[in-house]
Order: structure tokens, then C-alpha cells, then sequence
């Protein structure tokens, strides 16, 4: 291996596990596994044989059947410990066995009740015993970063003296800040003698792991220990996803330095892990989140559409996800709206489109995201009214409850003028309906009325069709809201508005379906 490789240490079946409210079993963690040999990753740790007996049925079973990366499994110091690991990973085709043992003061003190010399004389023994078993030892001096320098490197050299090849440097608790963990590095490879690997495993308290981490790899740390959507004890690990696409994307920063990681798995990697952890995925996660190639803003769409590169410094597809998005939502602009209907296939021009855009711009002010089934619902309003509609509507005012009789007040544009009605019904929606109907003038028999939802969600998109009977002639008309009685004043009005192009073009016309 050259030096150049950044191995790809993945801890999301030990240290990932470890999230409160983790627990998976073997089958899940076979399953993960699996896709992390398929995304590429150099060692898996499978998890701590000797915690329980779960985990080292798992540790096991993926030993057993996971072949390409190296399998690892966690132990402390003690040899119960070690022989245990080994037992479950010796079936693996390229086992390791990671030991750890404290040296921090709060550590030694608080947890393990030992002096400086005993854990020297523990690690010592550990990696040996370890070594005794496999070439391939990794060694951690865990809360190395809250450890005394002097007195960590000694631990260090002892492992590597006793046979580790990976000494492995934790920021335990996410204390570390880049530059100083850089230094740390650099400083270790520097004092401590021998043919290792150094590895960084950075915890994100301060939401720092993903900069500690590059700055060991900066420093000269070839391998970085990481997981999947960043899961781990407390505030997670490093995130495995963001460590590889800033080592691939900033290649002019960090050199020759690769990993061997198929980036196009990621998000394939991330949502299954997801699914199987029930951590959810923040929207706005870096590499992974849905929102990573999402585009709302009018001028960012824009610049989008004209080269991706004017906001995007990844494109979607190396990383598994899907192109870049254009969000249509409050933010956006003409431009975007024509192109993503266009995209769709549905074409409106001129009038229609200056109209459909307005009703856009209302229903993106009252709903969160505005899907392509909303779209689609919109363009059908629209193109189901014809290019002229007489009326539209200024305002709705409805009132209802148990306690007082349901009216409606509506405003409607007509023309260039004005008018408004008030009525009382047997419901909101009926007394909508009734101002329509004594403002324009038009009342027919409502002969069949629908309600569905276009979309999910609290603010869903109610669709309503009505069926109106009038002067001879059946209408139907459809709208669209985020309020259902609002939806049915569209859905009215825009039957009355085609029974009136029915009337001005004579009566041998009748009018069909939205
Ligand atoms: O955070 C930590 O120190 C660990 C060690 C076991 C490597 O997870
Ligand atoms: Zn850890």
C-alpha cells in the first residue's frame, strides 16, 4: 500500500452502535456490513466480541462472511478480552485485533484506578498477547487527546515495540481543535520509532470531528476512523461520507492523498444504515442529506440551471444521489417554475403561465415544499380553465363552528372590476359555494363533489372536483389548496367561470372534464 492511501476505517457496527437507542441485530449488522464492502472501505470494525454475547455473535457471522476489508474487533488490555475478540474474528480473511487501554489522567485515575506504570505495563502486555494471535494490532490510548503527551508517546512506542501496526489516536470526548490535533500527529509520528500506520478517531462534541480528523490526515494520519452519517457515542463519530468527498474534492489541498472508497455508494450506504438504525438523516447533512443538491433560492436556481457549478461543488451522481434539485418553494422564480415544467413535460405560455406562476407564488407562501404532484395539480387548474377566466378570487372569508351559523364573504375580481357576496350555509363550504354563486350570478345543481389529497403531510394539497348543472350544460371544475374549504371555492368558481364561456359562446357547446 502506498503512502499516498488513506485507509478508511469504518466504526458504524462499534462505536456507531454505541448511539443511544442503537441496537441492531446480527442479520441488520450482516446487512450494513455487506454494503460497506461494497462502498469500499478498508476495515470494518464489526463491534466489541466481549461486550455481549450479540455482539460477538455479529463480529462473528461478518468475519465469516464479509470478505475484502479487513475485519476488526474491539478489545480492552485484559487477555479474556483479547481471546474473546480473536475467537470471533479469526474466521475473517484479513482479521485485526484493536486494543485499548485509557492514559489520560481523569482516565487512569477515575475509570481504571492505575498508575502511569501499570498501563504501560498493560498495553505493553495486551498488544502482545494480540500480537501473539495476528500481524495485523491496532492500539488506542484512549482520550489520547486529553492524555500528556510525553507519557502517551512512551504507551505508543511500547505498542509499536510490541507488535502493533496501526497506533490509533482518539479525541474521546470531541476536545481536540483542528490545528492543535494536527500538531499532536505530527508530533507522534515524529517521537514515536517504528513501521505504523496513525489513525485519527475523532468524536464530535464540538462539531469538530470532520476538521480534526483532516487535519491529522494533513499531518500525516493515513488512516481515519469514521462513520456512517457521523453516528457514534454522545454527539457521533467523524462522518465517513464528509472525510472522503473532502479528501476527493479538495485534492488541490491534501496532495496525492486517495481513499479507496466507491464514492457513488454513499448515499446508498447512508440510507440503509439509516433505515436499519432509525437515525434519521438531517435534511441538510452534508453529502447525504436530501437537501445536498437542493436548490430554493431564485438566484441559485438560476445560476444552476445555467452551469451546475455556480453552487455546487459535487456533482450528485458521484456521490449516489440525485442531480441537482430545483426546489420549487417561495424562494424561486419564473425562471425556475417555466424550467421544472418544462422538465415535466407541461407547457404553458404567455397568460397561462403568468397565471399559473401567481397561484404558485400564493400556495408556496402557505405550504412548505411544492411537489411535482402539485405541479401537475396546478397546470391541470389552469389549463382546465382556459386561457381567459372571468372571475378569480380577491379573498375568502369564512366562519364557521358549532355555535354560530356558517357564512362566507367573497371578493371576486371580474375584470377590472369588483364584487362581493355574503352567505350563510349548512357548512363552511356550502357558504362559500353561495357567495360564489350570488356574486357571479350563476347557480347551478352541484351534481357530484370530490376531495382528495394530492400530497402528504399536514399542509397536503386538497383537490377538489365539483360537477355543476347549469342552463343544460354539465361542468366540472377543480381547485387546489392547502385548505379544503378554500379548494372547493376554487373548484366552484372554476366551473362558473366555464359555464360563463359556455354562455358567451352559445348553447351548442358543452363543456367536458377538467
Ligand atoms: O472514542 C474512543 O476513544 C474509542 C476507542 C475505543 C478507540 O472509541
Ligand atoms: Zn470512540
Amino acid at each position: 500500500m502506498s503512502d499516498q492511501h488513506v485507509r478508511i476505517f469504518d466504526t458504524t457496527l462499534r462505536d456507531g452502535e454505541q448511539s443511544p437507542g442503537i441496537s441492531l441485530d446480527v442479520a441488520e449488522k450482516l446487512e450494513i456490513a455487506e454494503q460497506l464492502a461494497r462502498l469500499g472501505v478498508d476495515i470494518i470494525e464489526a463491534g466489541f466480541p466481549i461486550a455481549s454475547h450479540g455482539d460477538f455473535e455479529a463480529v462473528e457471522a461478518i468475519a465469516k462472511a464479509v470478505r475484502g476489508p479487513v475485519i476488526a474487533g474491539l478489545s480492552r488490555t485484559g487477555f479474556k478480552d483479547i481471546d474473546r475478540a480473536w475467537e470471533a474474528v479469526q474466521h475473517a480473511e484479513k482479521p485485526r485485533l484493536h486494543v485499548f487501554i485509557a492514559t489520560s489522567p481523569i482516565h487512569m485515575k477515575k475509570k481504571l484506578r492505575m498508575t502511569e506504570d501499570q498501563v504501560k505495563a498493560e498495553a505493553a502486555a495486551g498488544v502482545a498477547r494480540a500480537a501473539g494471535y495476528t500481524a495485523d494490532v491496532e492500539f488506542s490510548p484512549e482520550d489520547g487527546s486529553r492524555s500528556d503527551v510525553d507519557f502517551m508517546c512512551e504507551v505508543l512506542q511500547l505498542a509499536v515495540d510490541n507488535g502493533a501496526t496501526t497506533l490509533n489516536i482518539p479525541d474521546t470526548v470531541g476536545y481536540g481543535v483542528p490545528e492543535e490535533f494536527g500538531r499532536l500527529i505530527a508530533h507522534i509520528i515524529e517521537t514515536v520509532k517504528g513501521d505504523y500506520v496513525v489513525s485519527t478517531h475523532c468524536h464530535n462534541d464540538l462539531g469538530l470531528a470532520v476538521a480534526n480528523s483532516l487535519a491529522g490526515v494533513a499531518a500525516g494520519a493515513r488512516q481515519v476512523e469514521c462513520a456512517i452519517n457521523g453516528l457514534g457515542e454522545r454527539a457521533g463519530n467523524a462522518a465517513l461520507e464528509e472525510i472522503v468527498m473532502a479528501i476527493k474534492t479538495r485534492s488541490d489541498f491534501f496532495g496525492m492523498v486517495e481513499t479507496h472508497v466507491r464514492t457513488e455508494e454513499l448515499a446508498r450506504t447512508s440510507r440503509l444504515v439509516s433505515r436499519l438504525t432509525g437515525y434519521p438523516v438531517q435534511y441538510n447533512k452534508a453529502v447525504v442529506g436530501r437537501n445536498a443538491f437542493a436548490h430554493e433560492a431564485g438566484i441559485h436556481q438560476h445560476g444552476v440551471l445555467e452551469d451546475r457549478e455556480t453552487y455546487e461543488i459535487i456533482d450528485a451522481s458521484t456521490v449516489g444521489q440525485e442531480a441537482a434539485q430545483i426546489v420549487l418553494g417561495k424562494h424561486s422564480g419564473r425562471h425556475a417554475f417555466a424550467d421544472t415544467l418544462t422538465k415535466m413535460g407541461l407547457h404553458l405560455q404567455g397568460d397561462s403561465l403568468n397565471e399559473a406562476f401567481t397561484r404558485f407564488k400564493e400556495l408556496a407562501d402557505r405550504k412548505v415544499e411544492i411537489t411535482e404532484a402539485d405541479l401537475e395539480a396546478l397546470v391541470a387548474e389552469e389549463l382546465g380553465a382556459g386561457a381567459v377566466h372571468r372571475y378569480s378570487i380577491l379573498s375568502l372569508d369564512v366562519h364557521g363552528g358549532t355555535l354560530s351559523t356558517p357564512s362566507a364573504t367573497v371578493v371576486l375580481a371580474d375584470g377590472s372590476d369588483r364584487v362581493e357576496a355574503t352567505a350563510e350555509g349548512n357548512g363552511m363550504i356550502d357558504a362559500a359555494i353561495g357567495a360564489i354563486a350570488t356574486a357571479t350570478g350563476v347557480t347551478g345543481t352541484l351534481l357530484d363533489f370530490k376531495v382528495s389529497s394530492v400530497t402528504k403531510g399536514g399542509d397536503a394539497l386538497g383537490d377538489v372536483v365539483v360537477q355543476l348543472d347549469a342552463d343544460g350544460a354539465k361542468v366540472s371544475g377543480r381547485g387546489l389548496a392547502t385548505d379544503v374549504v378554500e379548494a372547493s371555492a376554487r373548484a366552484y368558481l372554476n366551473a362558473v367561470n366555464k359555464l360563463v364561456r359556455l354562455r358567451d359562446r352559445g348553447p351548442r357547446e358543452r363543456a367536458v372534464g377538467p
